[in-house]
């Protein structure tokens, strides 16, 4: 941590009274949405949109396909809170920054947080532009957000991560997807901190590992939530297919052409989600 732990959380609860103060809406989920995955704001019922750059303490994203804004307001009649646009490590952001948003939606009131992101595939079975749930994940980017002094007011120093994202939300979702029609996969996901792909070496070595989906997101935003004792939920929508033997090379534009192919997918689940939790799932 680059400042000390008094003066982080006195930035996060400054930016929660910030947001307090500008929106009348008490987000009981919060919605991180990842590369090319900014659709499921367009099902939200905006009442407040707060640019990151308004909000004291914030970072600012810097990748063209995020938009940087904040979103409250209703998603299948729950009060939400929606970040378009997150932070990574490869930006430059230290693990603090980018959980930031995590720390003040949970001084907010949220307690079950859902995640998306754009990720490579490299379970055989598995193609470009499937919709993945997260069932479980392997940090590889050499950092935690959680080391430094730990803030006891906030969760235990040694968090557990036995079931991170939350058996029941798990079922619900599957639940959705079949009632909806929706294929889903389900697998491993493994973080590393970009921003280069991976070597055929590296997919070779990631899935031999034990890991079904490789992305550059979302561990530390899990990490830090868990700590806190929120209930998570996360999807990857496969952008890309990473087998070793026969790699061919990716642009930024083809991942996220995938990422709007899977999206339709993704946004019917989440919302789906999101409604059960309102009837008191
Ligand atoms: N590797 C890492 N991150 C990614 C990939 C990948 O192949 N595709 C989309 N995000």
């Amino acid at each position: 941590m680059t400042e000390s732990p008094t003066s982080y959380v006195a930035a996060v609860e400054a930016a929660a009274a910030f947001l307090r103060d500008q929106t009348a809406v008490r987000p009981k989920v919060g919605i991180i949405l990842g590369t090319g995955l900014g659709a499921l704001a367009d099902d939200i019922e905006v009442r407040d949109s707060i640019p990151y750059d308004a909000i004291p303490g914030f970072p600012v994203s810097t990748v063209e396909t995020h938009a940087g804004r904040l979103l409250f307001g209703t998603l299948a009649g729950v009060d939400v809170v929606a970040m378009q646009g997150r932070f990574h490590l490869y930006e430059g952001y230290s693990p603090q920054q980018i959980t930031f948003p995590v720390r003040v939606m949970k001084e907010l009131g949220v307690g079950t947080l859902l995640v998306s992101n754009a990720a490579g595939g490299m379970n055989p079975l598995f193609r470009r532009g499937d919709l993945m749930l997260i069932t479980d994940h392997i940090n590889l980017q050499g950092v935690n957000p959680l080391i430094g002094p730990n803030v006891d007011a906030w969760g235990p120093r040694f968090p557990d991560m036995s079931d991170p994202y939350d058996r029941s939300l798990r079922a619900l979702a599957e639940a959705v997807a079949l009632e909806e029609g929706i294929k889903m996969q389900q697998g491993v996901y493994v973080v590393v901190t970009g921003p280069n792909l991976e070597t055929r070496a590296e997919y070779r070595m990631l899935r031999q590992m034990g890991a079904d989906v490789v992305g550059m997101s979302t561990v530390p935003e899990v990490i830090v939530a868990r700590h806190m004792g929120l209930r998570c939920l996360a999807f990857s929508v496969i952008t890309d297919e990473c087998f070793p033997e026969c790699l061919a090379p990716v642009e930024l534009a083809e991942i996220v052409e995938a990422a709007g192919l899977a999206e339709p997918k993704m946004t019917a689940v989440m919302r789906g989600v999101v409604a059960r939790i309102g009837q008191g799932a």
